[in-house]
């Protein structure tokens, strides 16, 4: 083997897409650029851009708008399984990610197109998943709040917003202007990644000509993981863990003992570093603006939350020269909004399932298996009769 290996293929360009573009210089889905699309378009256009391929005509805005709201209610058989898991036999092994990856493969089961890999069929599917997570991720909230659920007969109020009606759905309330704003431009900043971690599993899972919704399955458990999506869960606890230490004021001198400790012990800090993004990742800024301006009218225990999240980023910076991911400004402003942690990776998904499904449909469509090899290191040849 001469070969050089590459851990966790670094640097190693897996294959082609038409899809997004991850640089240091630019995020890009097929063409726009990331500030673009948040300060421009919502949720339900990038979602038809990543999907279907290109940016809606109001028309087509509107159709799709109208057939992802028709998805949106749950299979009994789904619904029966929610409120299976809010049961005292299953308490406290029921963590949200593996009720979503458990619930999207009930859903498979009652999907007519289940076992269809066509490009019409993969389409379906793909908008009913985006269509139905938000109503998995609310129901099974409404569940662990021991409410009843919010509108299990449509999924939700069809006059909001995808972003609106997954705040709606997880609270019974209808959002703030703000909150929904905020919600919305996070699950486009959420939507795609190319080649992350999650988004390959599914695209190893389609390289098999498996289905789309085992991919997705697989992608949502690739996702939980803190040194993926689970970092957004694991920052916000971070940060939790650095008050409940040092108390309610930042003050300096503790959060940078605190901050030194955690370098002695090699700890890696959640929300923190990038295996792209050397010297910033471009969702980060954009996050954090929102989240910073909504701390700032929900009151002063949330500013102070976020004067430390900065600290620690200050910190880190000049200390490590490691900056922010999108998942540091995430955990901060999702509290804000009052969402619960365990929910944050789980809305996560809500938005990436776009870009996994986007993925799957162009592996499908140009599939080559996807098989690496490895260099050997175990034992040398030995004879079993020995
Ligand atoms: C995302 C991540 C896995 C990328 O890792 P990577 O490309 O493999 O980078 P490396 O782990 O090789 O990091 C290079 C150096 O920076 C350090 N580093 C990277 N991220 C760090 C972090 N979050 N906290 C502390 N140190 C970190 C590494 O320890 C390493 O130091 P060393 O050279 O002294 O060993 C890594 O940054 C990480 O674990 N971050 C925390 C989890 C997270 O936020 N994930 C979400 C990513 S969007």
């Amino acid at each position: 083997m001469t070969q050089a290996i590459s851990r966790g293929l670094e640097g190693v360009i897996a294959g082609e897409t038409q899809i997004c573009s991850v640089e240091q210089g630019a995020l890009i889905y097929r063409g726009y650029e990331i500030h673009d699309l948040a300060r421009n378009a919502t949720f339900e256009e990038v979602a038809h851009l990543l999907l279907v391929g290109h940016k809606p005509s109001p028309d087509e805005l509107e159709a799709f708008k109208k057939e992802l709201a028709g998805e949106r209610a749950l299979p009994e058989s789904v619904i029966d399984f929610l409120q299976s898991v809010g049961k005292p036999l299953h308490a406290g092994t029921a963590v949200p990610m593996d009720v979503l990856r458990t619930g999207v493969s009930i859903l498979a089961h009652t999907d007519a197109d289940c076992q269809d890999n066509s490009p019409e069929a993969n389409l379906r599917k793909a908008k009913r998943l985006t269509a139905k997570i938000p109503t998995i991720i609310g129901h099974m909230q409404n569940v662990y709040d021991g409410v009843a659920l919010v509108a299990p007969k449509t999924g939700g109020d069809p006059s909001l917003s995808h972003a609106g009606n997954l705040l709606y759905l997880m609270t019974g309330k209808r959002p703030t202007p703000s909150a929904e704003h905020i919600m919305d431009v996070s699950l486009m900043l959420y939507a795609e990644h190319d080649y992350n971690a999650s988004t390959f599993a599914g695209r190893v899972i389609a390289g098999t000509l498996s289905d789309l919704h085992g991919a997705v399955a697989g992608a949502i458990a690739a996702l939980k993981g803190p040194l993926h999506g689970g970092a957004n869960e694991a920052a916000m606890e971070m940060l939790k863990e650095i008050r409940a230490d040092i108390g309610p004021e930042n003050d300096r001198g503790q959060i940078e003992a605190w901050m030194h400790q955690a370098f002695a012990d090699k700890r890696k800090l959640m929300g923190f570093g990038h295996r792209v993004y050397k010297n910033g990742d471009h969702r980060a800024p954009i996050l954090h603006a929102l989240g910073r301006e909504l701390a700032r009218q929900t009151g002063e225990a949330y500013v102070k939350l976020f004067e430390l999240g900065e600290e620690v980023q200050r910190i880190m910076l000049t200390e490590k020269k490691i900056h922010p991911n999108v998942d540091f400004p995430c955990g901060m402003t999702y509290y804000t909004m009052g969402i619960p942690v365990p929910q944050y990776t789980p809305i996560f998904a809500a938005a990436r399932v776009t870009g996994w499904t986007a993925h799957i449909m162009e592996q499908h469509a140009n599939n080559r298996l996807i098989r690496p090899i490895a260099a050997y290191t175990g034992p040398a040849l030995k004879n079993w009769k020995d």
